[in-house]
């Protein structure tokens, strides 16, 4: 969703600013634009709707120089993409400057209450009403620049991450926080803010990560924090432990392909970090929670959107499976208005890869209110999931910049693994000698992945007769289920290919009335050995039948299904429960070739945001 960098120091702001704000790309965006406090005493902004690159070129054709200055890139929410529309907005009078991530919900009040005190709004934008509302209050009297922002922010209703600057101060930069992500950049004699460390990963090693309802004073020299009451907070400086590579393309043609391809190293990671040689399931600082909860628990509840929604279902079948307790889902934004009823001694399990999502945030909150513990399945260290969580698991899998999430699914899919197990052992579900067979059959999931990436140009081959195709159906059923769904939404949104995902036993419920000789059904057939294996095959024959045209992912050592399917992409066999993780990355890369081969901006996919801060 949108990104913000800011910068005070000796430097000069711009090319620092739209370095952080590239680094922010990923992130989706329709405009960009900066303000930046000139040495003559002016605050000046430039902004432009599309790339950065129109932005660069306006900055070429009017330079802006200075030492402090703010950059965002807008994903439009209130009111269409379109330069008034972009930010930094200002004041009436040219005095203040904000970016601002997040929605501002009472926006309407504030704004009518303001243009009837003479303010004039430009934009349609809720943000607008944060530079005009500082302005008023600091005509009405306030002299501090901080007591100003901090008596807004007492006015404003709903979650924010912003940058300030004012022209009538020099070399101080503001930032606040309240529900949606910034840190503080803590460099020798300079400070920057962004809504995310990669923006400033190159820059600085060490961070602040502000809490909710902080406002931070940055000066070249120093960081200085408060409340919106004014107490003082004594900031916490934490060191980054990225390294600014982890961030670059590393010769792939994009940070999707770069990432589907790490997923083997992944994998080994998490399972080095959390399985002893003697194959025994440790996960670390979430075991006393995950332990104790496990003894007695009577639910457990899986929170999660999109992608992560679909490792959570993944997840919930091996938890009922090898625990016996059961388990069910939700979608974030469906949990926090359904009224829920949560039997006591439920555990709420939320997974997210930023750990931002504004719907999984506000599930866990309502959760926790209703006094259920939460672990966090994360791929964020310092995000306000895990902050609020009661412990976490990390999935380890490095900052993701490709839109499309891959290899933390399948790194969300791993944790599962591992936790299904430790709580399957806790509760005496699984004997020790089970759970050595199946972290053996993990150890060889890496090896597989790394069978069917190496095999990438017969998937590209196969995408090469389907990339014209205007929809898919994708079919999967029980462990597979997820990964229909999940390769499906793969494919929508970076080839805008549109794909639907469904339970393959379903299909005679209502999707079998679209196969005909032109609809490709992409469809999970591994692994071979289990008892659902039989029903997709019934479920393959209706499809032949009516003459759809049929991708199937098969053993390597199938023969049956050959003689059905157009085409079919071999993977290597494991056993069901971990057949989703190699799975996925043949529709990984499936999608990734339809896309590529209709020209689409696979990093950058139309409309979509890495992290979804809004509701
Ligand atoms: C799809 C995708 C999204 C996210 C969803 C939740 O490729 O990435 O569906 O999975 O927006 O995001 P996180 O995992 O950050 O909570």
């Amino acid at each position: 969703m949108c990104g913000i960098v800011g910068y005070v120091g000796p430097k000069d702001a711009v090319p620092l600013l739209i370095e952080g704000l590239k680094r922010l790309e990923y992130r989706g965006y329709d405009s960009a634009g900066v303000a930046v406090r000139r040495a003559d005493g002016a605050l000046d902004v430039r902004k432009c709707v599309g790339r950065l690159s129109n932005l660069e070129e306006a900055l070429e054709a009017a330079p802006l120089a200075g030492g402090l200055g703010i950059g965002h890139t807008r994903w439009a929410t209130h009111g269409e993409p379109s330069e008034i529309n972009s930010h930094p907005h200002i004041d009436c009078s040219g005095g203040v400057a904000v970016v601002h991530n997040g929605i501002i919900e009472n926006y309407l009040e504030l704004r009518a209450e303001l243009e009837a005190k003479g303010h004039v709004f430009r934009s349609q934008t809720d943000t607008e009403a944060l530079p005009h509302l500082i302005e008023e209050i600091l005509k009405g009297g306030e002299t501090s620049h901080a007591g100003a922002i901090r008596a807004a922010l007492r006015r404003a209703r709903g979650a924010y991450a912003l940058g300030i600057v004012f022209r009538d101060e020099p070399g101080v930069l503001y930032a606040a926080r309240c529900g949606s992500p910034l840190i503080v950049g803590v460099g020798e004699g300079e400070q920057y803010i962004a809504s995310d460390v990669p923006a400033i990963l190159n820059r600085v090693k060490k961070v602040i990560y502000l809490n909710d309802g902080e406002v931070a004073e940055l000066r070249a020299s120093g960081a200085t924090l408060s409340k919106l009451d004014g107490t003082p907070v004594v900031p916490e400086v934490k060191t980054v432990t990225l390294r600014a590579e982890a961030a670059e393309r590393a010769g792939f043609e994009t940070f999707m392909l770069k990432e589907i391809h790490e997923q083997p190293r992944v994998l080994r990671t998490l399972l080095d970090a959390h399985v002893g040689k003697d194959g025994v399931v440790n996960l670390g600082p979430a075991s006393a929670l995950i332990d104790e909860a496990a003894t007695g628990l009577r639910r457990v509840l899986i929170l999660s959107c999109g992608t992560a929604y679909y490792a959570g279902m993944y997840g919930r079948l091996l938890i009922e499976r090898w625990t016996g307790i059961p388990c069910e889902t939700d979608l974030g934004s469906e949990f926090r208005y359904r009224g829920p009823r949560l039997p006591e001694n439920t555990l709420v399990v939320a997974v997210s890869q930023s750990g931002e999502t504004a719907d999984t945030l506000a599930s866990v909150r309502l959760a926790r209110k209703m006094g259920c513990k939460v672990l966090g399945i994360c791929n964020v260290p310092g995000s306000t999931l895990l902050r609020e969580s009661d412990a976490a698991l990390l999935t380890q899998a490095g900052p993701e910049i490709g839109v499309a999430s891959t290899k933390a699914f399948t790194a969300q899919l791993m944790a599962f693994a591992l936790l299904a197990i430790r709580m399957g052992r806790v509760r005496g579900a699984l004997d020790a000698r089970r759970e050595r067979e199946l972290t053996e059959e993990l150890a060889r999931i890496p090896d597989g992945i790394h069978r069917v990436l190496d095999k990438q140009d017969d998937v590209r081959a196969v995408s090469q007769k389907y990339y014209e195709c205007f929809n898919a159906l994708y079919l999967g059923r029980r462990f597979n289920y997820p990964v229909a769904l999940e390769g499906a939404l793969k494919n929508k949104e970076i080839s805008y290919q549109h794909a639907e995902g469904y339970a393959a036993g379903e299909m005679k419920h209502g999707p079998i009335a679209l196969i005909n000789e032109f609809l490709p059904v992409v469809c999970l057939c591994t692994p071979t050995a289990d008892e659902v294996h039989e029903k997709v095959v019934s479920n393959l024959k209706e499809v032949e039948a009516r003459k759809g045209r049929i991708i199937a992912v098969v053993a390597e050592s199938d023969r049956t299904i050959r003689g059905m399917a157009q085409d079919v992409i071999p993977v290597p066999e494991t056993i069901e429960e971990f057949s989703p993780m190699i799975n996925v990355v043949a529709l990984q890369l499936f999608a990734y070739f339809n896309a590529k081969l209709r020209g689409a901006d696979i990093d950058k996919p139309r409309n979509l945001a890495k992290s979804v801060t809004v509701e």
